[in-house]
């Protein structure tokens, strides 16, 4: 056999022991079908002492991670620690400048830096694989840069956050509101300690942004996302949807238009009919849809975190690498991506739930019609939600019939300020 595929792991925490414990438990199988043994040489992390549950003493320590970068004995450097700046990017620069491969999991690097860490691996000519930084387990960079790399993608969405789906899907099956199953997630360790990056939508987005460079061969462009997380919605908002034949998901989806036209991308709750897949995608699973011009919608679905599913997106990484095998981390050359323009979102036509919040008043529900109307919006059904005790809120929710979204956020601009509304109105998308 030839040559092992040398690596050094910097991170030891789920994901780095997960990758441990995969090479050492299928090492023979890989060593088979990558043509050589994946071997760890160094590895590195905050506390020495810590009980990781895997035997490190075989593997050389190295305090300060940057320092595997520069090891001779090192093929590939693994970066498995976090975070979109500061040790994470120092160490994925010093790597790809020593001309040595980049693995990482690290959505939020790869979608704030990864032009300029697929330009320093170009230069290099060294390897740049970021599989587990989108879905986890979920192949769907690979899906994307090989299976469906012969279609045009028109669109690419899903369910790219499994504490949100986890938080949503356990809403709608015990009627539960939002801070509460928030607190239970925390404890079930679905949901970190500071929990924002998630139901604020970022961690969706990084992976949307990732998704949306590979998809429509243009340059990454985190600051043209539209982001919107789900900690606005209410049991109540759940309900409803379920009533109309829907649940709430949060989605990215980045669709590009046909020839010259314009990147949308965006992270927003949206209403999934319940005939869709996404809709029976419950608990902390991800799924990605890609919509190919001759494959037609291919679903991706599986977990999204976790040590073992992330740990197998990493070492297939490092896989293809000791094959040989490693395209242009965004599938063209950097130099190749375009620049794309971001679409006028206000031309998008489609479905809307609008949800209100006001003062039980007479004459509310009159002035919220009469902004629809003067907006040019259509109404294809109203439902005022219970009577409130007496001077307290009312929720009233509607569904649009289709038209531009410039039209609702016309009728919203309408209703601004007015002193019946006690909170801005939630609007979600009625996907498909
Ligand atoms: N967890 C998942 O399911 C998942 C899924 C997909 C992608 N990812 C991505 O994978 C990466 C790692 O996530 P994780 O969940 O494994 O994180 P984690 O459990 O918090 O582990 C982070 C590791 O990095 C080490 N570390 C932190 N700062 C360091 C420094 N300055 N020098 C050396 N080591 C340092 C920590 O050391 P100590 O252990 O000594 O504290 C720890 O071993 C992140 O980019 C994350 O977004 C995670």
């Amino acid at each position: 056999m030839t040559q092992p595929l040398r690596i050094a792991l910097a991170g030891l925490g789920t994901v780095g022991g997960g990758v441990i414990r995969l090479i050492e438990a299928n090492g023979a199988l890989i060593a088979r079908r990558a043509g050589r043994p994946i071997e760890i040489v160094a590895v590195c992390a905050r506390d020495r002492t810590k009980d990781r549950g895997v035997d490190l003493s075989r593997y050389q320590w190295e305090d300060d991670m940057t320092l595997l970068a520069g090891r001779d004995d090192v093929d590939v450097v693994v970066e498995l620690v976090g975070g979109a700046d500061g040790s994470a990017l120092a160490l994925a620069r010093r790597t790809l400048a020593a001309g040595k491969g980049l693995v990482t999991a690290n959505k939020a690097m790869i979608a704030h830096h990864g032009l300029e860490l697929a330009e320093a691996a170009e230069r290099g000519q060294a390897p740049l694989q970021f599989e587990a930084a989108v879905a986890g387990g979920i192949p769907i960079i690979k899906g994307l840069r090989e299976g469906a790399s012969a279609n045009r993608i028109a669109r690419v969405y899903g369910i790219l956050n499994g504490t949100c789906n986890y938080i949503l899907s356990t809403m709608e099956a015990t009627g539960r509101d939002f801070a509460d199953v928030l607190k239970e997630a925390q404890e079930l360790g679905y949901a970190e300690a500071d929990p924002t990056f998630d139901i604020e939508g970022i961690d969706a987005a990084h992976k949307l942004a990732i998704l949306a460079a590979i998809a429509f061969g243009g340059r990454i462009d985190f600051g043209a996302l539209e982001i919107a997380g789900i900690t606005r919605i209410r049991a109540a908002d759940i309900a409803q949807a379920a009533e109309l034949g829907y649940v709430i998901r949060l989605i990215g989806l980045a669709e590009c238009e046909a020839e010259g036209g314009g990147l949308f991308q965006r992270v927003q709750p949206c209403l999934v009919p319940l005939t869709h897949p996404l809709a029976a995608v419950d608990g902390p699973t991800n799924a990605v849809v890609v919509e190919g011009n001759f494959s037609g919608r291919l679903l991706f679905q599986g977990a999204g975190a976790g040590d073992g599913p992330t740990a197998s997106a990493v070492v297939a990484d490092l896989v293809d690498i000791a094959r040989g095998q490693s395209a242009a981390p965004f599938s063209v050359p950097v130099n190749d991506l375009e620049t794309l323009q971001p679409a006028d979102a206000g031309r998008r036509r489609a479905r809307a739930y609008l949800r209100f919040t006001v003062t039980d008043r007479p004459g509310v529900l009159a002035e919220i019609t009469a902004a629809m109307r003067d907006a040019g919006v259509s109404i294809e059904s109203l439902i005022q939600q219970g009577r409130p005790e007496e001077g307290g809120e009312v929720l009233v929710a509607m569904v649009t019939h289709e038209g531009p979204e410039s039209g609702v956020s016309r009728a919203l601009e309408l209703l601004e300020g007015s002193p019946s509304i006690t909170e801005p109105p939630l609007v979600m998308p009625l996907l498909g």
